[in-house]
């Protein structure tokens, strides 16, 4: 098993670039399902996560070919409308390929995803959506079983959610008509979906609004480019990372525009920032304020930016409170925070963060963001800790060990077997 070995209480310095999002790309690559011919995809992130959704369209037949931080996606021959268990269970996100399988083939097949660390992460969102697009849908040995011809219809999602809204955008895509999606998500994430399916030629009014207007098409356009937007969240992460050690370092490939929440509560934290078009340096501090987070729907601050601030405000000078309004289970981090000296208390979704002497320690990765808070964490602490389960933390920061050890952090990738 590999693990990874931090000694803390180094300064950083230098610049790192930011990968493309994990999470734009997933459902763009969902979206190529659509897409009788050759697309290519740029600025993709090379992370687990998006391995397992090119497997996952390579097992219904796309032929899938990646060059470096490029990926060419030709879906002219899909032979199956079938995701199996066996792929969806190693990723929630699998659940976008019903809204293009659907949409395209007019049936559909998809592994119920199953409960994941952070919560009981329904889908009777998508689903309810897919219905109301007139799909036929069942639930049966553990597959979404959908069938019919979609027609365009009127949404209004009864809670926000991203992944619901890509489901039914993408299938709108062939569904005749136009569709109105109600209470939909604004992430960046949904915008740059939106734009690759514009290069496809349809049409899509509100694009980064709640409402959004999908005009149903026959046929889509092949043979183009789209490029990935930055990932915002591990953008955010390195600031971060910048932050607990009070360093000077940049971020390159940056879109600070999306990034505006977490930029707001550094600066009310007393992290300064140079904000330039693409790029982002932190500055040093005197000392580190306090700050109250709640999490939200974009343009709020991200759920996935909760656990890195929390390790950041063990640092602040003063209480901190932060309330998790997205996810119920959302704080598996803490007990191991606590393992490193953090002195935080738990009360349904709020947890006080106290000023604490973070101490190096063993500790376990629970969950994606949830290992990156513990890396932030080994970046502050006094000693070498240790951080095992590191699978998690490969789903979503590509190359996180060379990034940070380029910034000048003593960090290393070891395997225990080598230990033995
Ligand atoms: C996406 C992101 C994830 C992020 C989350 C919230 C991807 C691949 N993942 O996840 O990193 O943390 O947005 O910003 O983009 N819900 C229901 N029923 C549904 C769907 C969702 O009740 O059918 C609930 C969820 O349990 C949660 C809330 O709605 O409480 C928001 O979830 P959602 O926005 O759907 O998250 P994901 O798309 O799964």
């Amino acid at each position: 098993m590999k693990y990874l070995q931090i000694t803390g209480e180094q300064e950083l310095k230098g610049s790192v670039k930011i990968s493309g999002a994990k999470n734009a790309t997933l459902p763009i690559l969902a979206a190529c399902l659509l897409i009788k011919g050759k697309v290519t995809l740029t600025n993709i992130p090379l992370v687990s996560d998006i391995y397992t959704m090119i497997e996952l369209l390579s097992n219904l037949g796309a032929k899938c070919l990646i060059d470096e931080h490029s990926v060419c996606i030709d879906s002219s021959n899909i032979t199956s409308t079938k995701a199996l268990y066996e792929i969806v269970s190693k990723m929630r996100a699998s659940i976008l390929v019903l809204g293009p399988l659907l949409s395209r083939f007019n049936e559909c097949e998809v592994s119920l995803p199953g409960g994941c660390a952070i919560g009981q992460r329904p889908i009777d969102l998508h689903l309810k959506a897919l219905a109301k697009l007139g799909a036929k849908i069942e639930l049966k040995e553990g597959y979404v079983k959908a069938s019919g011809k979609l027609k365009a219809a009127n949404i209004t999602f009864d809670k926000i959610t991203v992944g619901g809204t890509e489901n039914a955008i993408l299938a709108a895509v062939y569904a005749e008509g136009v569709t109105i999606i109600n209470n939909a998500a604004m992430e960046p994430e949904i915008i740059n979906l939106c734009e690759f399916l514009e290069l496809a030629g349809v049409k899509i009014e509100g694009i980064g609004s709640k409402c959004l207007k999908i005009h149903g098409v026959k046929e889509l356009k092949s043979d183009f480019t789209c490029k990935i937007i930055p990932d915002r969240i591990e953008a955010g992460t390195y600031l971060c990372a910048g932050a607990i050690t009070n360093s000077e370092i940049t971020i390159t490939n940056v879109n600070p525009n999306h990034l505006l929440a977490v930029i707001d509560k550094l600066n009310e934290l007393g992290v300064m920032l140079d904000v330039q078009e693409d790029k982002i340096s932190t500055k040093k501090y005197k000392k580190l304020n306090s700050c109250n987070i709640q999490t939200s729907e974009y343009p709020g601050f991200p759920t996935d930016m909760q656990a890195q601030f929390m390790a950041l405000c063990l640092c602040a000078s003063s209480d901190c409170i932060i309330d998790e309004r997205l996810f119920e289970n959302r704080f598996m981090h803490v007990a191991e925070l606590q393992r490193m000296g953090a002195n935080i208390s738990l009360n349904n979704h709020l947890a006080i963060v106290k000023p604490s002497k973070l101490s190096a320690a063993q500790v376990m990765a629970t969950d994606l963001r949830a290992s990156s808070a513990l890396v932030l964490a080994a970046l502050a602490a006094k000693g070498t800790s240790k951080i095992s389960r590191i699978y998690h933390l490969q789903r979503g920061y590509e190359d996180l060990c060379l990034k940070l050890q380029s910034l000048g952090a003593k960090i290393s990738l070891k395997d225990e077997n080598d230990d033995k």
